[in-house]
């Protein structure tokens, strides 16, 4: 099944649009949020190039399933950061069955920059409950409205989305912007 969201998303990348590079203060903040994955598995929902499914396999030893709904981010994430730690899939986590991943539950499912582009973003939080391993971690890298840096931009979640998001889990937040902000979830 597809969404019409694949479209969209598959039409960017055709265009050549990118997105922020990981930063290394935020691979310091993941490090510290999830720790070590010494084989465990993990979940890239959204992975486009494949930045952070790559540092989650070469750097921090996860054993890596990543996902896309578009076919042209996906082949550039083959090509740039395919390798044997990593499974590279074509799927709409909106949309298709998540028993359709090849492991039935997750340690760490990640999730950067694009939580705010799920368009039923509570259906999108209670397919990632169904795919989080007991004790497990959710973690999301997204920008954040601050009044005090000016009008929301395009890209920011609004605070009522923030809300949905961290609604019922264990939250710790760290930021090294007023924006810009990385959340580990737990149930
Ligand atoms: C803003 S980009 C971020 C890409 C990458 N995570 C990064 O940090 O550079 C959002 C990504 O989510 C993907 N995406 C959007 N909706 C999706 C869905 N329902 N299922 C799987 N991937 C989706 C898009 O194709 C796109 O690659």
């Amino acid at each position: 099944m597809t969404s019409t969201n694949t479209a969209y998303w598959e039409q960017l990348w055709r265009e050549g649009r990118r997105y922020r590079s990981l930063a290394s203060w935020e691979e310091k903040i993941l490090a510290a949020q999830v720790g070590p994955g010494r084989g465990r598995a993990a979940l890239d929902i959204g992975c486009g190039t494949g930045e952070l499914a790559g540092h989650l396999s070469s750097r921090l030893s996860y054993t890596v399933t990543a996902i896309d709904c578009s076919p042209t981010a996906l082949a550039a994430a083959e090509h740039q950061h395919g390798s044997p730690g990593i499974d590279f899939r074509l799927m709409d986590f909106a949309a298709d069955d998540p028993a359709d991943l090849p492991q039935p539950a997750y340690a760490l499912v990640t999730c950067r920059l694009v939580f705010r582009w799920m368009p039923d973003k509570g259906a999108f939080l209670d397919r990632v409950r169904r795919v989080l391993a007991p004790g497990g971690v959710f973690w999301v890298a997204t920008s954040l409205h601050d009044p005090e840096e000016g009008p929301a931009q395009e890209w920011d979640l609004s605070p009522a989305d923030a809300e949905l998001l961290t609604a019922n889990w264990s939250v710790v937040r760290r930021s090294s912007s007023r924006t810009f902000h990385c959340l580990a979830l737990r149930p």
